[in-house]
């Protein structure tokens, strides 16, 4: 066993999947990266997504109560990587990678193709978590694609999920 105590490299060592969080503001439309979303929820269906304050994104969505989430697929992982790295103050990241969309039913920001599941959200409430703002967003239509597989991160890197563990449930 190997057990190190180091509370900044701790936080590496968690393990999310990566969601492409749209918004859209004066008919631009943009799209980041966010391993910090999670559904909050089940009736009503609520997902919280973590916003830094000095993401385009915080600001996007700050102003239209609204945003869209795509997990990633395992094939996604390049669209990750532009989402992620690249800020809307100086790229259009439409134009650095193909992200296909298709149009939302009750939201401006539109779905990214090709993910594992999309989520059209409304901003019902905001706050302060460290650092990053949580918008919990209520989710007003959902897609899924059960033939996709989730992208993970892990330590900074992306990689494909790994085989399920088969056990009985005790008590059924
Ligand atoms: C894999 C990955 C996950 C990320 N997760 C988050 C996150 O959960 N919250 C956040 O505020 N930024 C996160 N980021 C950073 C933003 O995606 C990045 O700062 C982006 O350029 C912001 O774009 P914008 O300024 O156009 O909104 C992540 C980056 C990567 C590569």
């Amino acid at each position: 066993m190997v057990r190190v105590e180091d509370i900044n490299a701790s936080q590496s060592y968690t393990t999310t999947t990566v969601a492409l969080v749209t918004s859209v503001l004066d008919g631009s439309i943009n799209v980041m990266s966010a391993e910090w979303t999670l559904r909050a929820s089940i009736d009503d269906f609520l997902i919280a997504a973590f916003v830094g304050y000095e993401r385009e994104t915080y600001r996007m969505i700050h102003s239209t109560g609204e945003f869209g989430i795509g997990y990633c697929s395992d094939d996604q992982g390049y669209l990750a990587h532009v989402a992620g790295n690249y800020s809307f103050k100086s790229y259009d990241k439409f134009k650095l990678a193909e992200f296909k969309t298709f149009p939302s039913k009750h939201i401006k920001p539109p779905m990214i193709e090709g993910c594992i599941s999309n989520f059209e959200c409304l901003v019902i409430d905001e706050f302060r978590t460290g650092d990053h703002a949580a918008f919990i967003g209520k989710v007003l239509a959902g897609y899924y694609d059960s033939e996709k597989k989730p992208l993970v991160f892990h330590r900074g890197k992306f990689h494909h999920i790994g085989g399920r563990m088969e056990y009985d449930r005790p008590f059924d």
